[in-house]
């Protein structure tokens, strides 16, 4: 079921097998009797991601992967399928992360075509979208995001098979230890949620779209986020590495959004 809030763990480059298992089975022993709303989803290396659905077992703990190909089979040297994914367990794929579009020339084109790929293949893509420092001073963030937005959707139908997650994250604060303002970040979401509604049907942005805020998300800032009305999770990376930070910032979440219910 598709059900806010979502709290996505993106462990990027850092751990492999053994680690992931480890800090996954952390997780799983942490969550025991805390009282959980919402989705939780684990997105370890390729390489884990067998391994960390093992270890998940019959916890309520998704998976997903960190990237996939636009292409479905073939002659293409080190790419990874949607259904190869699929088969490891995983029902979440991130697409187009800033440092895919900065180190892996990811383009507009390319995130649009795996979006597509990831919905065929009945994986939920989670969606990255962020302004660079130098398009908020130069006033572009707004147009930047919802092209960004617009682009990755291009021909996207959206529906209760094929729901979608946008993850905002503006490029200059990632992996800083300092996030954007909560209002900032209100403001943002409102703007994306918007330009879903001009694409999807309301009934259809308010049940099977999200919209996450990604960005040095801690324990210690994570309930100044919480009360936003249009933020409905959180993208984390580092603070996601370590079992007992990443415990406190689900506990958090689940509590402010209970008290909010
Ligand atoms: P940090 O939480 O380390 O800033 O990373 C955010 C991110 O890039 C998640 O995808």
């Amino acid at each position: 079921m598709f059900k806010a809030p979502f709290l996505v763990a993106n462990w990027k480059m850092n751990y492999g097998i053994k680690q992931a298992v480890q800090v996954t089975a952390d997780i799983v022993v942490g969550l025991r009797g805390m009282r959980r709303k919402g989705q939780l989803v684990l997105c370890p290396s390729y390489p884990a991601l067998l391994s960390v659905k093992q270890t998940i077992g019959d916890e309520s703990i998704s998976l997903g992967a960190q990237d996939l190909s636009g292409q479905d089979r073939g002659a293409f040297t080190g790419e990874v399928a949607p259904w190869m994914i699929k088969e490891a367990g995983a029902e979440y794929v991130i697409i187009g992360h800033s440092e895919r579009k900065k180190y892996f020339s990811e383009t507009n084109e390319s995130i649009n075509n795996k979006v597509k790929n990831a919905l065929k293949e009945g994986l939920t893509p989670i969606i990255c979208v962020g302004e660079t420092f130098e398009e908020r001073q130069e006033n572009q963030k707004d147009h930047v995001v919802l092209r960004q937005v617009q682009n990755a959707l291009d021909g996207v139908k959206v529906s209760p098979i094929n729901p979608i997650i946008i993850a905002y994250e503006p490029v200059w604060v990632i992996g800083t230890g300092q996030a954007i303002e909560p209002s900032d970040a209100e403001y943002m979401h409102t703007l994306i949620r918007q330009v879903l509604i001009d694409l999807y049907p309301l009934v259809v942005v308010d049940h099977h779209t999200a919209i996450l805020y990604g960005g040095s998300v801690d324990e210690n800032n994570v309930d100044e986020f919480c009360d936003k009305e249009h933020i409905q999770g959180f993208l984390v990376g580092s603070a996601s590495l370590h079992s007992q930070q990443f415990l406190k910032i689900i506990e958090k979440v689940c509590k402010e959004s209970s008290a909010q219910s």
